[in-house]
Parts: C-alpha cells; structure tokens; sequence
C-alpha cells in the first residue's frame, strides 16, 4: 500500500468510526428507546444524497472526570448543510449515543457555524434536539456555549427562519434555543422540555409529577402552546418539517416560491353562502370556510391544540403562500382572550418578518370577560395582537363573515390597522356591540319603567340590529372595501391579493419597537 493509499484508508476508517457515534451498543440502545440516531434522523429530513457534513472530526478539550479518555468524533452533534425539495438548509442533530447528546464547548461552537453559515447564506437552520443538556463534566465551558447559541438565535429572529424539533430531553436552559426559534415540533411519548425536572419540582414545590405531565408534547401542545406541533412519531416530526419549510421564504428578503396552482382560482363554493346559521346563537365550523377558500383544501394548521378559539397555519392561494388567522365560533363562540391573542400576534409576526401575506377571518363576538382574564394581563395580551397586526407591513386581506364587535373588530386586521383590502359577508354585524348589550345599556331605566320590558328590550334590540347589526355601516365610511357574496370569497381575495402583489410599506425608523411583552 503506497503512503497515499494508507492515509485514504486512515480518512475512511476515521469516516467510519465518526458515523458510529457513541458506538454499535449505543446505537442500539438509541434504537431500544424508540428514537433514531442523529445520521438516521438527518437522511429522513433532507433530499437524498444531498447532505454534506462538517466538522465530522471535531472532539471535545476537556480533562475533567476521566474525559481526557475519551474522545468520540463528532463530540455528539451532526452538523452541516443539504436540501429541501431542492431549497438549501442547515441542519445541527444532537447524538444521544455520544455521551446523551450532552453539549459541550466544543458541539457549541459546531452548531453555531452551521448557524452562522446560515446566516450568511440566507437559509433555514433546523436544530434536532436530543441532549441530556449542559455537559456536566465542563461546566461553565458549556453553559458559555449555550449563550452563544441563543445570542445567535436571537439575531438571527426574522433573518432567517429557524425550526427546532425536539426528540428526546431538553432540560434546564437548553430549552431556551427552541423557545427562540420559530416553530417547535415535539413527538408524543419520547421527547419533554421542562426548566426543572420532576425531581427538583419534588423537592421544591412537594408536587409529584411525571416527565410526560410536567413537559411531553401533548402538555406542550395543549396547556402551554411551547410547541407548536406535536407529532406520533419521529418520520411524521419529520415529514412535517419539509412541508413546513415548503411555505416559508428563505430569509426576510426573500419570498416563497410560488407553487403551480391547478384548483381554479374562480372555484365558485355555494355551501359559504348557507353556512352562516339565522340565529347568530348557533355556530359553524371555522376549517369548513378556509377548506372551501384555499387551494384544494390543503392547510398547514399550527397550534391546533392550543387555544383552539383562534385558528392559524399556511395555506395557499393561486400557488401563493399565505398566513391564515381565522376566529372559531364552534370554540368559546370565538371569543378572543389571552391566550389567543398570544397565539395570534406570534403568527402574524412571523408572516411578517417573512413576506407571508395575511388572510383573516372574522367572526368575533369581543374579548372574554372576567377576573380570570384581566387578573392574567388580557389586557396586554390583546395589546399584541393589536400591535403585530398594526406594526405588519405585508399585504393584509380581512373578510368579515358576522361578528365583529368593539375592540375585537379593531384587533382582527381592520382597515385603521392599516388593512389593505377589508371584505365583508352581507351577514356581517360590525358595531360597537352586540343587539342585546346595546339596548340593555342604552334603554336600561326605560326598561324599568316600562309595562312589558321583555316586549320592550325585543323591540328596541330588533330596531339597533336594523341599525349597525350589517356590513353596510361600515361600508358607508369606507371601513369596509366591498360586500361580497360569500361563494365568490377565493376569487375575491385571490385577485385582492395580486393586485396586493407589489405592497410596499415601511414604518418609521427606529432601533425596535416595544411591543407590550
Ligand atoms: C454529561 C451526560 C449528561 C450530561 C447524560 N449524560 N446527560 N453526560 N453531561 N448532562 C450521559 C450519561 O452519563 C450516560 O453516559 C449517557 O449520557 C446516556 O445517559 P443515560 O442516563 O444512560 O440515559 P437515560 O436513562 O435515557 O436518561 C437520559 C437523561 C439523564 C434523563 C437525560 O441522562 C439525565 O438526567 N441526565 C442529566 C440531565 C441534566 O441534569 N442535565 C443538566 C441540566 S442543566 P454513559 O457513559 O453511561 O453512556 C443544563 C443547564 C443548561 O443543562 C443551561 C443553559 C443556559
């Protein structure tokens, strides 16, 4: 064997040894858990053949507890770059198999050059967490590489879009990347993210509570809306990701491609013209309007479990990526409050910070009541609905199909928030409030006084709904751009949105705003 041959033999057996990570037993035991290795995870995620990897070779420096002995390839992250659909990504992959995916100062600085690269390039950047978290044996070395991660994930917010799935543990500050990014995905049964694990909360608070309770996916999902996806296994995180990345841009300059539309983009759906009930008591089903309105009924909800009054996701139109916010009456009557509010405002500053095009959907009776709300900041979480639909600047399309009462009417996309094309369903009630509200307000003392009060507050509630209970009030200011016929909805905000196509828009110079956190 000549020189040359030894040292390409050397390159491939180190190669291999890389690839193996923490080793055959370690893969298995990976296996046994239910999880996939970092290398199996990536090969799902990306085009195939198309990943290039970096640092294969990078090990860890310390010389603590005996690590001076062991030094895996790799150091327990898989990071470099590859394709989408053909669309350039970066990717960082924890490896479990390599002491628990634990970070070191070294996996640090692997993750935060594929974070800069991407950076540069103007790319997505997907991180798949699997980690024990802070590697103990280097102490401040690996929480000083935790805060360059996030520093890099806090500039890098609204540069470039940033996705995390979480498929294993992430504890203590490491949840704090995710929580940076823009979408968390999480698998059922395998994955948790929690500050503090159920020993610590033992010990601290007495309550006793399993890992899957205090931070699965489905807790995630449902109670605290920290993941925006939670998925049965890890192919579908997976799968998810592609999809996700197939309506979202690049980076902030960039726009999404448009996909080929062959749903006809003048699809005339009779069923929207019955679907709003006589009595405004009774409720319809929200998804059977954005079905009928988007093209061939396909939607990429996120947040589904959480806060389920308010629907938001990606969909298209005429091949177009657009952001759907939409009420739901068949939940709380799709009544806004904090938590809605919270799951609105993010999504619609996340179209934002990515050139999506807004689609809303309204039908909101007001903001919910109540001690329980006010004592939790609904104020303020309002407040930044209100503020990301105001301080949003891409293109914003708002159909009013029937309630849209006082604040909530301000909050969802009205034409004083700057709302470009602003429709209405001839069933569209916007007024200050409801009929009943009104009168008992108004007519109060009468009410009192008068020989038939129910007759009474019927009559006068019938007169205030013939008053301000239609589109056509706010049509005569100019509030509203049209009524439309509710069949004619994809057309209408198809052909809104091209002519929406160009929008230019800035607001004033400043260093950032100060939304109401
Ligand atoms: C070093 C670690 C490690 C860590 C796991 N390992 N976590 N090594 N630092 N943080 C090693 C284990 O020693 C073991 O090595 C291998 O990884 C696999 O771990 P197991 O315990 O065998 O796996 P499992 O039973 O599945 O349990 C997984 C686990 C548990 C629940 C994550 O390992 C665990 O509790 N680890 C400690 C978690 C933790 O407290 N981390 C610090 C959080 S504070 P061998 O050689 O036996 O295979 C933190 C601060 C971040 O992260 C702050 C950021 C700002």
């Amino acid at each position: 064997m000549s020189k040359q041959e030894e040292k390409i033999s050397e390159l491939i057996a180190k190669r291999a040894e890389a690839r193996l990570g923490g080793g055959e037993k370690a893969i298995i035991k990976q296996h046994e858990r239910g999880k996939y290795t970092a290398r199996e995870r990536i090969a799902m995620l990306l085009d195939e053949g198309s990943f290039e990897e970096l640092d294969m070779f990078v090990t860890h420096r310390c010389t603590n507890f005996g690590m001076e002995k062991k030094h895996p390839l790799g150091d327990g992250v898989v990071t470099g770059f590859g394709t989408i659909e053909g669309r350039l990504v970066y990717v960082f992959a924890q490896d479990f198999t390599v002491l628990g995916g634990s970070l070191s100062e070294t996996m640090a600085q692997k993750i935060c050059k594929v974070m800069d690269l991407a950076m540069k390039m103007g790319a997505p950047c997907i991180g798949l967490n699997d980690s024990g978290g802070a590697r103990i044996q280097e102490g401040i070395n690996a929480l000083g590489g935790y805060a360059e991660i996030f520093q890099r994930n806090i500039l890098a917010s609204g540069v470039i879009p940033q996705i995390s799935a979480i498929l294993g543990p992430c504890a203590g500050g490491a949840v704090y990347s995710p929580a940076l990014t823009d979408f968390t995905i999480m698998t059922k049964g395998l994955s948790y993210m929690f500050l503090t694990g159920p020993t610590v909360v033992k010990t601290v608070t007495g309550e006793d509570v399993s890992q899957e309770q205090l931070g699965g996916a489905s807790v995630h999902a449902s109670k605290s809306g920290v993941t925006h996806f939670a998925t049965e296994s890890e192919e579908e995180a997976l799968g998810l990701i592609r999809k996700l990345i197939s309506y979202i841009p690049q980076n902030n300059l960039e726009e999404t491609p448009l996909v080929d539309c062959k749903d006809p983009i003048d699809r005339l759906e009779d069923k929207l013209n019955d679907i709003i009930p006589d009595s405004p008591k009774r409720s319809y089903d929200m998804y059977d309007v954005i079905g009928a309105i988007v093209d061939n009924s396909e939607f990429l909800e996120v947040q589904r479990d959480y806060a389920k009054n308010i629907i938001i996701g990606f969909a298209r139109m005429n091949g177009q990526s657009v952001g759907i916010v939409a009420n739901q009456p068949k939940v709380l009557a799709g009544v806004l409050d904090s938590n809605a509010s919270r799951k609105a405002a993010r999504f619609v500053r996340f179209c934002d910070c990515f050139n999506i095009p807004l689609v809303t959907l309204v039908d909101v009776p007001g903001f919910l009541p109540g001690t329980g709300q006010e004592y939790n900041g609904v104020i303020l979480h309002g407040a930044k609905l209100l503020y990301a639909y105001g301080e949003a600047t891409v293109p914003k399309v708002t159909v009013t199909l029937r309630k849209s009462y006082g604040g909530s009417h301000i909050v969802m996309s009205c034409k004083q928030l700057r709302g470009d094309v602003n429709y209405a369903w001839p069933s569209s009630e916007i007024a200050v409030m409801g009929a009943e509200g009104a009168v008992g307000v108004l007519y109060a003392k009468e009410a009192k006084t008068h020989e038939n009060p129910a007759q009474f507050k019927l009559e006068k509630e019938e007169e205030y709904r013939n008053l301000f209970a239609n589109p056509y009030q706010a049509a005569k200011f100019g509030y509203i751009d049209d009524v439309i016929e509710p069949r004619n909805t994809r057309f209408r905000v198809i052909k809104a949105l091209n002519m929406l196509a160009t929008k230019k828009q800035t607001n004033p110079a400043k260093k950032h705003g100060n939304i109401p956190l």
